[in-house]
């Protein structure tokens, strides 16, 4: 009897754990996943008149101010900041310690029912052992406006946590479409929740020139402005004669000053990006006499003059859209503007771009070949590379280190410059293996300005990147010292984004996965879990007013042909837990049409697929419309 009655207790025991663990997990939703996270009994209760209690160190009390105003803000309790060492019972209370066993960045995070205390070595780690406890808290935490919440609870956990890899960026291209110091600020406010530590801005390109260079006017006088166009992009039409170019912007050296201490208030740095010699059309309209092939210029709205025939061929430009290499003053040029780059700018690298150069004119022009001969430059991947040098001593003498697209290994890369890999992988290998620093941000897994879901719902680009995918990214590959893979990032490329509603639907969730990428444990990568994590921050987005792609509801599509006049259809769900519904009979499918078991086989005489995912008898994802002409083409039936 005492035997059955141990046993029972044990099981009673093991049940009631199991309840409290599986409850906890409920509770729980972080991303990037922390290293360590154990989640134990209970929890903590914000109290009306909690207090915050800081070390006597500025840098601390500033992201304790961060951290009251947004609860003050949301629950409309009264939170007071109080300066002192050690733990307090029933408060909150952040640590600094000179413990080395904590990494750069780390932090430990303690909550119990008697209170919070956060450990770490740094400031930095404070803030984002802040961010894990504001995503310990309700979505409703984010607003700015008190909510009507009873409790506040914090879930009692144990978290040790530190970051994979020092660099954890994404990248804002602000040249094809401007986004204001006020929406960069927001783009900021939202990457910081998940640990970033990184903004590169892409600044200048062909649409135009975004950073003001005061011993340069026109760069953004003339490059700032075109003429305004909506549509897709590469389709649009070019300038009239004597149109107005009314659409653009530019920062001014206040605005990057704001800009810098903003991000830096969030333990952001901010990248700037002179991409050059390509990609060069703005500057080319404020100074003709840059380029190699003399003519007038004008800052591109998008109208196609970059020609990719595919095939392995090279791409070719119908404008000559590169600063000249060949052009001595054009390197009193780029010190110029470099100068004042370094200037602003305090990060310790300067992007100098150098991606997708054209060489069709400079196979023709005589300043080149001069070039050529003189430096005995074999070919125009060398004239590339002694630009590059250049502007690498340039950049280095203003006391900066230079980064670069990986083409800057074509023709030999400059002694001491830093690959950005984004054609694949193989750039930041190759450099690696040459001893140069590399940050990757490969196309195949970090391009979120491709489509991340079916082309039928989505707006058009060439190419796609779904969030599993995304999910699959690893920036370390082997066989390379590691210390040389400084991290990752993902680029927002902004030719078919107008507007932050757009720039948000592209970064999110996909940003999650690369946060996750570069800061959580590579073992700790799980895609159901993941997928639930981002489940729960879209609701977190909600309440924050961020818009989100709900692709990972949609159905994957998988076309392919029996014979020439039969189309077979296969359907998936990135995540687990849906059915797909679907009709051939131009009506809209709900849940009581036929569930998608195996591939189908389209009727003859169909005009369209229709389908729609459903989770719990609820409609889930969108109503996906394909054609019978889309169904042929991606069937390969003429
Ligand atoms: C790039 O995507 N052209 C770097």
């Amino acid at each position: 009897m005492k035997k059955f009655v141990l046993v029972f207790l044990l099981v009673a025991f093991v049940f009631h754990s199991y309840c409290q663990q599986a409850k906890g997990k409920i509770e729980t939703s972080i991303i990037p996943l922390p290293t360590s996270l154990i989640v134990n009994n209970g929890s903590f209760k914000l109290s009306p008149a909690l207090t915050v209690i800081v070390p006597k160190k500025d840098e601390i009390k500033k992201i304790a101010d961060q951290f009251i105003k947004q609860v003050i803000a949301a629950t409309g309790y009264k939170i007071t900041m109080k300066e002192g060492t050690g733990t307090v019972a029933n408060s909150i209370s952040f640590l600094l310690s000179t413990d080395n066993n904590i990494p750069d960045e780390g932090y430990r995070l303690k909550v119990n029912s008697t209170g919070v205390t956060l450990t770490a070595k740094n400031p930095a780690g404070i803030f984002y052992g802040v961010q894990t406890l504001l995503q310990l808290l309700p979505p409703d935490i984010q607003r700015k406006f008190p909510a009507d919440h009873k409790e506040w609870n914090i879930p009692a956990v144990t978290i040790e946590d530190y970051p994979r890899f020092g660099w954890r960026g994404l990248m804002l291209d602000v040249s094809r479409h401007f986004f204001t110091v006020a929406e960069v600020k927001e783009y900021i406010d939202q990457m910081a929740k998940y640990k970033f530590n990184l903004l590169h801005l892409h600044l200048t390109d062909d649409q135009g020139w975004r950073l003001e260079i005061k011993s340069l006017p026109k760069l953004t006088e003339v490059g700032a402005w075109r003429v305004e166009r909506t549509g897709t992009f590469g389709r649009l039409s070019k300038p009239e004669p004597g149109e107005k170019a009314t659409y653009g912007g530019f920062y001014t050296h206040e605005d990057i000053k704001e800009l810098v201490k903003y991000a830096a208030d969030r333990f952001v740095n901010i990248l700037p990006e002179v991409d050059v010699p390509g990609h060069s059309l703005a500057a080319l309209a404020s100074y003709p006499e840059l380029s190699c092939t003399p003519g007038e210029y004008y800052v591109s709205p998008g109208d196609q003059f970059m020609i990719w025939p595919g095939g392995g061929q090279h791409f070719y430009g119908t404008l000559d859209n590169t600063i000249c290499p060949a052009i001595e003053k054009n390197y009193e040029f780029l010190d110029k503007v470099f100068t004042e780059v370094a200037q602003l700018f305090p990060f310790g690298y300067i992007h100098m771009g150098g991606d997708e150069t054209a060489r069709n004119f400079w196979e023709k022009s005589e300043p080149i070949k001069a070039l050529m001969k003189k430096e005995n430059l074999k070919d125009l991947d060398e004239v590339q590379s002694y630009f590059v040098k250049r502007v690498e001593k340039i950049i280095n003498s203003k006391g900066k280190k230079m980064i670069g697209w990986d083409e800057i290994l074509d023709g030999g890369l400059a002694p001491n410059a830093a690959v950005m890999s984004w054609r694949g992988m193989k750039g930041g290998i190759e450099a690696a293996k040459l001893g140069h620093e590399v940050v990757m941000s490969p196309t195949d897994f970090a391009y979120i300005d491709y489509m991340q879901g079916d082309a039928s719902i989505e707006p058009p680009v060439y190419a796609s990147l779904r969030l599993k995918k995304t999910y699959q990214f690893e920036p370390l590959p082997e066989g390379v010292d590691a210390k040389l893979i400084k991290g990752g990032q993902a680029n927002l490329w902004t030719e078919q984004v107008y507007n932050t509603r757009h720039m948000q639907y592209m970064t999110w969730p996909r940003a999650f996965a690369i946060a996750e990428a570069l800061w959580s444990p590579k073992e700790k990568r799980n895609w159901s879990d993941f997928a639930k994590r981002v489940e729960h921050h879209f609701g977190r987005l909600e309440t924050a007013n961020v818009k989100y792609s709900p692709a990972i509801y949609d159905p994957i599509v998988s076309v392919s042909k029996k014979d020439t006049a039969t189309i077979l259809v296969k359907l998936d769900t990135e995540i687990e837990g849906l059915s797909i519904h679907y009709s051939f009979d131009n009506s809209f499918p709900d849940n009581f049409y036929p569930a998608y078991k195996e591939q189908l086989t389209v009727p003859r005489d169909a005009t369209t697929m229709k389908l729609i995912t459903y989770r719990n008898n609820k409609p889930i994802g969108r109503m996906m419309v394909l054609t019978l002409a889309e169904l042929k083409k991606r069937a390969g039936i003429k």
